[in-house]
């Protein structure tokens, strides 16, 4: 088995920078069909229901795979420490290393790529092409960092490539996560589903955004909120208060809302955390971190917030095993949809999703064995295209941001197709991509979970 990655080891990748953890109902009191409620309440019930069932029932043993791969989760006493996000009714989020949740994953299930024999990783590489024949996947062409392209034939190509929260002004997601996958799965003729949904995280860390991070804003992870941590404005008055049962523990759509509209009106909002007092080095060493760079101590200060685009709940779609429409193409984890999440992702649903039916994929193919590349039709090449150069994609990440951020109108989306058009040689491939989700944007008129149309208010 061929693994091609941009980076190497797993660097780079969303998950890498994941701070929330993992859902899993562990706790006294929880059940997986608790999970499963709260996963339904805050997609809108938009979501699939046997996926979901999928997701909450075998969460334990995702858990367990891990722990024998040698990850060590958080513990308090005998038990795991289960922490607490928005739209969870119980505590249910295992975390590693505090809030380094995503970097021990990835470091562990690198290792376990690493020790396994029958896996060759090629990192620093960029797929440009599926090669079709008689529609089915033969092969890829890639292309290295030495700029050497090279071809690959195999009758199976699994997408695992992330999202879409780069091409957006402000994101919590690192550059990679471009839909440049979501964009070679349908040049291949794959079918995308759900694609105007896409979730704004309510507490990036309002600071620029430099180049050393890729573009992306530090995540000030929910789980502050969990113990405790809450959002004020300007004037001290908390911006959750009475408009949700949950308040600032509200799914994540509605305080990613109220945020942008107190910023929106001209004023700020802040997260005051200062309870964790001395515990923040040790309870939340990422976010801490991010803070101190920034010259803020979060122990003692609040800490400036904006709304940022997080993760994409559309994408390929896919059936529970991960099959594309496309013979031999497979996707798993934040590109492919199979409506596990609905119209909003329930927090710390996603590394879950990406390790639940990623295994149904690994499992499937495993027993399918290698697949042979089709023996006969024609053969063609699918890949995105020439991509947007920088001044065009610093534009359309602009345009996005306004025209697809956490409040839509039908006035703003048309602004946003026709320029689209207009820039559409500068805009190559991620501008083709844009079209398609403002137009997703447009065809569904109401507000369904994240996907808010303040004109149909
Ligand atoms: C967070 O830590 O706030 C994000 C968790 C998630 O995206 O599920």
């Amino acid at each position: 088995m061929l693994l091609l990655a941009r980076g190497a080891d797993g660097a780079g990748s969303t998950t890498a920078l994941a701070q929330g953890g993992i859902a899993v109902a562990l706790g006294a009191g929880d059940s997986p069909a608790a999970h499963a409620l709260d996963t339904l309440l805050a997609g809108a019930h938009h979501n699939h229901r046997a996926a979901v069932r999928h997701l909450v029932t075998r969460a334990p043993a995702a858990i367990a795979r891990l722990q024998a791969q040698g990850l060590d989760f958080d513990r308090d006493g005998d038990g795991l420490c289960l922490g607490r996000e928005g739209g969870h009714r119980a505590h249910r989020i295992v975390h590693a290393g505090g809030d380094a949740s995503g970097a021990r994953l990835v470091a562990a299930l690198a290792r376990a790529v690493r020790a396994a024999g029958h896996v060759e990783v090629r990192g620093g590489v960029q797929v440009q092409a599926l090669l079709l024949r008689g529609g089915a996947i033969a092969g890829v062409r890639l292309r290295a960092a030495s700029g050497r392209a090279t071809m690959v034939e195999t009758g199976d190509v699994v997408l695992a490539t992330g999202g879409i929260g780069a091409l957006f002004a402000a994101t919590t997601n690192p550059a990679g996560a471009d839909g440049s996958g979501l964009a070679l799965g349908l040049a291949a003729g794959a079918a995308a589903r759900d694609l105007e949904f896409v979730q704004f995280h309510p507490t990036a860390l309002a600071v620029p955004a430099t180049a050393a991070s890729g573009g992306a804003l530090p995540l000030v992870t929910e789980a502050l909120r969990g113990a405790g941590a809450r959002l004020y404005d300007d004037h001290g008055r908390r911006l959750m208060a009475g408009l949700h049962p949950l308040e600032d523990l509200a799914p994540r759509d509605l305080v990613a809302r109220r945020v942008w509209q107190e910023l929106r009106d001209g004023g700020r909002a802040w997260l005051d955390a200062t309870l964790l007092g001395d515990a923040w080095p040790s309870r939340f060493p990422t976010v801490h971190a991010a803070c101190r760079a920034h010259g803020i101590d979060p122990a003692v200060a609040r800490i400036p917030i904006t709304p940022a685009a997080h993760f994409h709940m559309g994408g390929l779609a896919v059936d529970l095993d991960g099959r594309t429409g496309v013979p031999g193409l497979h996707a798993g984890g934040e590109v492919a949809c199979n409506g596990v999440h609905g119209a909003n992702r329930l927090a710390s649903n996603s590394l879950l999703a990406g390790l639940g039916f990623g295994h149904r994929i690994g499992c499937r193919l495993a027993g399918a064995g290698d697949a042979a590349p089709p023996a006969g039709g024609d053969f063609a090449w699918a890949g995105p295209g020439q991509a947007a150069n920088a001044d065009a994609l610093d534009r359309l990440r602009a345009l996005l941001w306004h025209a697809l951020g956490p409040v839509r109108d039908a006035g703003g989306l048309v602004e946003a197709q026709r320029n689209l058009r207009e820039d559409a040689h500068a805009c190559g491939w991620q501008g083709r991509l844009a079209s398609r989700l403002v137009e997703a944007a447009l065809q569904r008129g109401g507000s369904l979970g994240a996907h808010w149309r303040g004109d149909a208010e």
